[in-house]
């Protein structure tokens, strides 16, 4: 597969995990399209990545990607401009932490319509140009959290349990047609996430213990080592790595066991 590409479309880059993909692939294309909602936030990550890559043409659109409207307009916008990505990375995602029962259904809505839908419709939108090409290759940010089901992380947890399966799947049929398929699975990172999965505005953190988490920049060159040799799957960083082998070795009646004793909110 190519470590070379000449268009990246990397959702969700205002901010976190998706900012880092655009610098960090910057070197690597000509062309670059950043999605997100908050198109100041684009503007000024665009003029810096012109600045320090001039090579690169950087192209924003603001989208709310849980809008099918918006999406369509996306595409359409993309085709007529001739920034047609041969490198789709679907890193645009969201959480609510907290039960269930009391969650706000207009944010759950948002997360499935986001998570799930806007990453399986821009890649059914886009891979077909790809096979046209004859090469390309799909990024999908999912999580370690895919490989579990996590009480207080319910919906989330599922949604990202679909990434990482429609990911291994695709990667099965698109791979003859020399397109690559990753599902970047990534423990806990510092960025707005947490903020914005804090259910119904509240203070209460995740739990989760610091020597856990891995800098975004590390989560970034990891998922491009891991394009660059082809692989499937990443775990980013060995503890994430190391969680993952012991998920993954535990039975599911223990599982349930050890999920059960979860830290409660208070
Ligand atoms: N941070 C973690 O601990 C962690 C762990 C595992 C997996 N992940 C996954 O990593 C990915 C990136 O998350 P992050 O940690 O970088 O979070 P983040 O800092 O909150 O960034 C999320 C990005 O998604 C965009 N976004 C949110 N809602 C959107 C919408 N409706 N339409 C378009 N764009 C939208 C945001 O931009 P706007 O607000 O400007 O729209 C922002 O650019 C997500 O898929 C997340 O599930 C994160």
């Amino acid at each position: 597969m190519s470590d070379h590409y000449s268009c990246a479309l990397i959702t969700g880059a205002s901010a976190g995990l998706g900012e880092e993909f655009a610098f960090q692939l910057a070197p690597r294309v000509h062309k670059m399209v950043l999605v997100a909602r908050r198109e100041e936030r684009l503007a000024v990550i665009a003029d810096r990545l012109r600045e320090r890559f001039p090579h690169v043409a950087v192209a924003v659109f603001s989208a709310d990607l849980t809008l099918p409207s918006h999406r369509e307009q996306l595409v359409d916008l993309l085709e007529q401009r001739g920034f047609i990505p041969d490198l789709l990375v679907n890193n645009a995602g969201m959480g609510d932490y907290g039960e269930f029962a009391n969650a706000d259904w207009d944010k759950l809505d948002a997360m499935l319509q986001l998570n799930i839908t806007a990453l399986t419709h821009l890649t059914h939108a886009l891979l077909p140009h790809m096979m046209n090409r004859g090469y390309g290759a799909v990024v999908n940010v999912s999580s370690l959290a895919s490989l579990l089901p996590i009480p207080d992380f319910a919906v989330y947890a599922a949604t990202k349990a679909y990434v990482t399966s429609f990911s291994e799947a695709l990667r099965i049929e698109a791979r003859e047609y020399g397109i690559s398929v990753l599902a970047v699975c990534p423990g806990p990172v510092h960025t707005e996430f947490g903020e914005v999965a804090r259910q119904n505005g509240g203070d209460s953190d995740m739990p989760g213990r610091e020597w856990f988490y891995v800098d975004k920049e590390q989560v970034v060159a990891e998922s491009i080592s891991a394009l660059d040799a082809d692989k499937a799957r990443v775990y980013t960083g060995w503890q994430v790595a190391a969680a993952a082998v012991l998920i993954s070795a535990v039975p599911l009646v223990l599982l349930r066991l050890i999920l059960g004793t979860r830290p409660r909110r208070g």
